[in-house]
C-alpha cells in the first residue's frame, strides 16, 4: 500500500533502538533510573480526582460532549485572573485540546498554507517541528545558543525571513533546555512580532515549575499581546494529569474560532469527567503546586549539584522538568552516549539530537523521580567510569 507522503515529513523513531535497551535490561532484574519521559510523578491532587470519581458516576456525563462547558471557558478565565492576573479574558477566548501536544499538532492545519514559513526555535519539543509541517509550513529554526543563555533573540531572525513568516512559536520555561524568558525578553518578542506582523503562539506548559524565586506569568501580562497571540495553557504539569489530556487554547478570537472549526470536524470534544476534573483543578487550591515547584527545585539541585560534583559541569536548569547536559568532554553523539549512559549506570536520559539540529552535543534529564532516587542515579554515574 501506499501510504500518505505527508508521513515522509516524519523520520525514523530513534527512541525504538534506547526503549528496546531499557526493555532488556528491565528484564534482567537491572536497577534503571528513568529520567527520560517528561511525565510527573507526584501525586493528582485528591479534588482533582474526587471531581472526575463523582462526574463519571453520572450517565449523562458518558455521552459526547460537543462543546466546551461554559463553566469550564469561565473557570479558565477565573483562573487566569487568580493566578496571572490578566483580566478581561472571556469565552471567546478560550477552547479546550486534548493537551497541548494536541493543539500544536494541528496548530499548522488551522494556520498555515503550503510553503508558510514559521519560527520555531532549535532545540525545540518536537511537536512544535510536527505541527509546522503537517499544516504544509516550513520551519525557520531560530536558535537557542548557549552564549544567549538558551532564550530567542529576535536580532538573530534575518528581516526577509521576518518579513515572510506566518507564526512564531515561543516556549519558556524551555523544553528541552530549561531557560526561563523576563518581562523585558517577552516585551521584545511581542513588539518584534507586531512590527512585522507575525502571529506569536506562546507554549506556556512550565508557568508553575521555575526556580530560585522567579514567578512565572502569561504572555498575556504583556501590553500588546492580545492583539497578536495565543497561548496553549496546559494543566498536565502543573496538576499531574498528563494522562487526562487537558489543555487550553487562549487568546485572540479569529484564531481560537479557526481552530475550533478544524477540531470540531474531527472530533466530538473532551470528555465531560474530564471537563468537570478540569474545573476543579481550575478553581481549587493552589498551594499544592507551590510545594510541588519546591520539590522540583530540590531535584534540580540534586541533579546538577550532584553532577558537578563528579566532575560533569552540568549548568542549573532555571525552569521547566528539564536539566539539559552537554556531553561530557570528549563525546560527540548523544545517542551513543544515551546507550553507553543506560548500559553502565543504569541512568535512561534523551539524546539531545531528538530536539532538532542544535540539540546535539547535550542530553536532556527529566526530574521524575524523588531526591533520593536521583542521588543514587549520580552515584551511578560516578561507579561507571563515564565521568573523568
Ligand atoms: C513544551 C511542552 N509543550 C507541550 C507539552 C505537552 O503538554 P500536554 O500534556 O498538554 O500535551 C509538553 C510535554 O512535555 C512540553 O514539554
Amino acid at each position: 500500500m501506499e501510504f500518505s507522503k505527508r508521513l515522509e515529513l516524519f523520520g525514523p523513531e530513534i527512541f525504538a533502538a534506547l526503549n528496546d535497551r531499557k526493555v532488556a535490561l528491565e528484564a534482567e532484574g537491572r536497577t534503571l533510573y528513568n529520567l527520560s519521559v517528561g511525565t510527573p510523578d507526584f501525586p493528582t491532587p485528591p479534588h482533582i480526582k474526587q471531581a472526575l470519581v463523582e462526574a463519571a458516576a453520572k450517565d449523562e456525563n458518558w455521552k459526547y460532549s460537543l462543546r466546551d462547558l461554559p463553566e469550564l471557558l469561565d473557570a479558565v478565565c477565573g483562573y487566569y485572573v487568580r493566578r496571572f492576573g490578566v483580566e478581561g479574558l472571556a469565552r471567546e477566548n478560550v477552547m479546550s485540546f486534548a493537551g497541548s501536544q494536541d493543539g500544536i499538532g494541528h496548530l499548522g492545519l488551522a494556520l498555515c498554507n503550503d510553503g508558510d514559513t514559521v519560527l520555531l526555535p532549535d532545540p525545540c519539543y518536537p511537536v512544535f517541528m510536527t505541527g509546522a509541517r503537517l499544516g504544509g509550513a516550513q520551519p525557520w529554526f531560530y536558535k537557542l545558543t548557549k552564549e544567549n543563555r538558551f532564550l530567542p533573540d529576535v536580532s538573530s531572525i534575518p528581516a526577509e525571513v521576518a518579513k515572510k513568516a506566518k507564526f512564531m512559536l515561543v516556549s519558556l520555561p524551555a523544553n528541552p533546555v530549561g531557560s526561563v524568558g523576563t518581562p523585558e525578553l517577552y516585551r521584545e518578542i511581542v513588539d518584534f512580532c507586531r512590527t512585522n506582523d507575525i502571529f506569536l503562539v506562546h507554549d506556556n506548559a512550565y508557568s508553575d515549575i521555575i526556580f530560585d524565586g522567579v514567578k512565572g506569568g502569561s504572555i498575556f501580562n504583556i501590553p500588546g499581546a492580545r492583539e497578536v497571540a495565543v497561548e496553549f495553557f496546559s494543566l498536565s504539569k502543573s496538576f499531574n494529569v498528563t494522562g487526562a489530556r487537558i489543555s487550553f487554547l487562549v487568546g485572540r478570537p479569529d484564531v481560537v474560532a479557526a481552530c475550533k472549526k478544524l477540531r470540531t470536524q474531527i472530533d466530538f470534544g473532551m470528555f465531560l469527567p474530564i471537563q468537570y476534573a478540569a474545573i476543579a483543578a481550575l478553581t481549587g487550591p493552589l498551594d499544592m503546586v507551590q510545594r510541588q515547584c519546591a520539590d522540583y527545585q530540590a531535584r534540580r539541585d540534586a541533579l546538577c549539584g550532584g553532577l558537578r560534583s563528579i566532575g560533569w559541569d552540568v549548568p542549573d536548569s532555571h525552569g521547566s522538568m528539564f536539566v539539559w547536559a552537554p556531553l561530557p568532554e570528549g563525546r560527540t553523539d548523544s545517542m551513543a552516549f544515551c546507550m553507553e549512559l543506560i548500559d553502565k549506570a543504569g541512568v535512561i536520559c534523551t539524546p539531545g539530537a531528538s530536539f532538532g539540529p542544535s540539540g546535539e552535543g547535550y542530553v536532556r534529564f527529566a526530574l521524575t523521580l524523588p531526591v533520593e532516587r536521583i542521588a543514587q542515579a549520580v552515584q551511578a554515574i560516578a561507579d561507571s567510569g563515564l565521568i573523568h
